[in-house]
């Protein structure tokens, strides 16, 4: 009896687990690295994953459109796949391990599947529309924090913030005052999952891109949390700003960040 196609979650599984372990394998050793801006690094790992995840993709599901930081966005229709190969480039060219591959899946316009996987802790996050999120298995769930001021949140900073005039950094003062602290990690697709996971209670940045968010939203919604943009609309991965929580703070995130956006 031939083995039954794969579901989009286990090709989205298989493709972060082979990347990972590029990652895995190449961390801290020297690797290529060149500037897409100022601040924006990429490295020859960041297009080894990506090439591995479409390989992976294409054997499976070989009709089906690709959008990948790296590669742009290859075929058409309405199955689509949302990637980023290497999400914390800057902190892998530096060898810090805080790093991951993104993957979300698309069908007509809705992600309906979402793997995110860090490699350094193999720690798998995955979800499906409507069946909840899990981090290696077990099922997981935003926390229930209701105060801002007890609450941990996190942000991140667009490659422009040397030069744009519309920056995080006032916010970031402001929300580090009004909670228990900020973090920032410097991979907003992990930053995602820890808020699904229950690790921060809140997180938010401009000027992310679809293959930051696309994976990292469905998984806090499945989790049980909130993530729309700076006016409180749904958030889909097309825009740029999102803010994202356990729900209950979330009013209050927007309002501070409100008074700077
Ligand atoms: C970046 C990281 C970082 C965030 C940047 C992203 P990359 O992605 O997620 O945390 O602050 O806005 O562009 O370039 O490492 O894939
Ligand atoms: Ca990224
Ligand atoms: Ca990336």
């Amino acid at each position: 009896m031939s083995p039954p196609f794969p579901t989009v979650l286990q090709i989205a599984v298989e493709a972060a687990r082979a990347a990972g372990a590029i990652q895995l394998a190449r961390f801290n050793t020297v690797v290529e690295i060149r500037k897409k801006g100022a601040v924006d690094l990429v490295t020859e790992v960041d297009t080894a994953c990506e090439r591995v995840i479409r390989e992976i993709i294409g054997s499976h599901a070989p009709g089906d459109a690709i959008l990948g930081e790296e590669g742009g966005l290859t075929g058409s229709g309405g199955s689509l796949w949302i990637v980023d190969p290497l999400d914390g480039t800057t902190n892998f060219a530096h060898a810090v391990p805080v790093f991951c591959v993104s993957i979300a899946h698309e069908s007509d316009g809705e992600v309906d599947a979402a793997v995110v996987y860090d490699p350094m802790r193999d720690e798998l996050f995955a979800g499906e529309l409507g069946r909840g999120a899990t981090l290696n298995g077990v099922r997981l769930s935003v926390t229930v924090r209701r105060e801002l001021g007890d609450c941990l949140l996190a942000t991140g900073f667009a490659y422009d913030y040397r030069t744009s005039p519309r920056h995080n950094f006032d916010a970031f003062a402001a929300l580090t005052r009004a909670s228990c602290g900020v973090r920032r990690m410097g991979a907003a697709a992990l930053d995602l999952c820890y808020v699904a996971a229950g690790r921060f209670d809140g997180f938010w940045e401009l000027g992310l891109k679809p293959w930051d968010t696309a994976a990292g939203a469905l998984l806090i919604r499945e989790a049980g949390g909130t993530a729309t943009d700076l006016r409180g609309e749904a958030y889909l991965p097309k825009m740029p700003d999102i803010v994202a929580s356990n729900g209950f703070i979330h009013q209050a995130m927007l309002g501070t960040l409100n008074k700077f956006f």
